[in-house]
């Protein structure tokens, strides 16, 4: 498995692949990789000759008082886990090769409505720096296919709406969210959790999970409903950022007839701000 860390290496390399034919699928990544972007990775070797995942851990996506400076980075590991997986080429650009100008100087992919709510709402510019990057990593490694999580569910619809509206060429897949045993989320972010955090963070999911139990029983007075997991969740030593129970594709506010309905919540516990989300189908 080669790396490479300039554009033209990376030019170089796809147009071998084009020319021979490939079928190429990207994977983008801020790297210290779990076995979540790993099935990211299988899966698109399921589905294309070669897969390209790129590592970048992008400053535009981080807010003033976020963990750019601390977010971990383990290029050799991440390295070794990607050759494992049958990873065809590492892209690990340095923030200059991505960014020449410097991050304020350079075009921004603003795409509205869908990024102020939820976690945009709580993190401004978090979006913006998500589709700005994505864009370009896409126009840079001109992939036939990208895959992204569930796990980060406004991400995935951001992103599918960005390149519906830029027709961009590339078809988007989105993958389930892969879990620890006991149900939680895997997350690079996991890694700040203390023993005692670690023990009492399932309890995002959990919550999510009986919200989406009550749903199914009948219960449509969501506002209510989101009330009551942001208070249980708050007394048990969590600071929500926000529980909301909404219509899978628009992300609004559920309706009472919606069929398809997506619980997303976030939370900081501690220093470390989990974020997690359960679909379900009403028929
Ligand atoms: P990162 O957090 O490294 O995640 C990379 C990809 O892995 C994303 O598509 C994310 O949704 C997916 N992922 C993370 N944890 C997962 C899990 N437990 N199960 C399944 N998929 C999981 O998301 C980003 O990076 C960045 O915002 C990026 C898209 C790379 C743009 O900078």
């Amino acid at each position: 498995m080669k790396t490479v860390h300039t554009v033209s290496d990376l030019r170089e390399a796809v147009d071998a692949y084009r020319q021979q034919g490939k079928r190429i699928a990207l994977v983008p990544t801020m790297g210290n990789l779990h076995a979540g972007h790993l099935a990211l990775v299988h899966d698109a070797r399921e589905r294309a000759d070669i897969v390209i995942t790129s590592i970048f851990v992008n400053p535009l996506q981080f807010g003033p008082n976020e963990d750019l400076d601390s977010y971990p980075r383990t290029l050799a590991e991440d390295q070794n886990r990607l050759a494992d997986a049958g990873n065809d080429l590492v892209f690990a650009p340095s923030a200059r090769e991505v960014y020449p100008n410097g991050i304020e100087y350079h075009t921004h992919v603003t795409v509205p409505a869908i990024t102020e709510l939820h976690c945009g709402a709580s993190r401004p510019g978090h979006f913006t720096g998500v589709a700005t990057v994505v864009t370009i990593l896409f126009n840079m490694v001109r992939p036939d296919l990208a895959i992204f999580g569930e796990k980060d569910f406004q991400q995935l619809a951001v992103i599918r709406k960005l390149t519906r509206d830029l027709c961009l060429p590339i078809e988007i897949i989105g993958m389930p969210t892969f879990r620890e045993s006991d149900g939680l989320a895997m997350s690079s972010r996991n890694n700040y959790l203390t023993d005692a955090e670690r023990h009492k963070a399932i309890r995002l999911y959990e919550m999510l999970c009986e919200t989406a139990e009550r749903i199914k029983e009948g219960r449509r007075d969501f506002s209510t409903l989101s009330n009551e997991a942001i208070k249980t969740l708050d007394q048990e030593g969590f600071h929500p950022d926000y529980f909301n129970i909404v219509n899978s594709d628009s992300l609004e506010p559920a309706a009472y007839d919606d069929h398809n309905i997506t619980i997303l919540g976030a939370a900081w516990l501690g220093r470390t701000r989990l974020i997690d989300n359960v679909s379900l189908r009403l028929d």
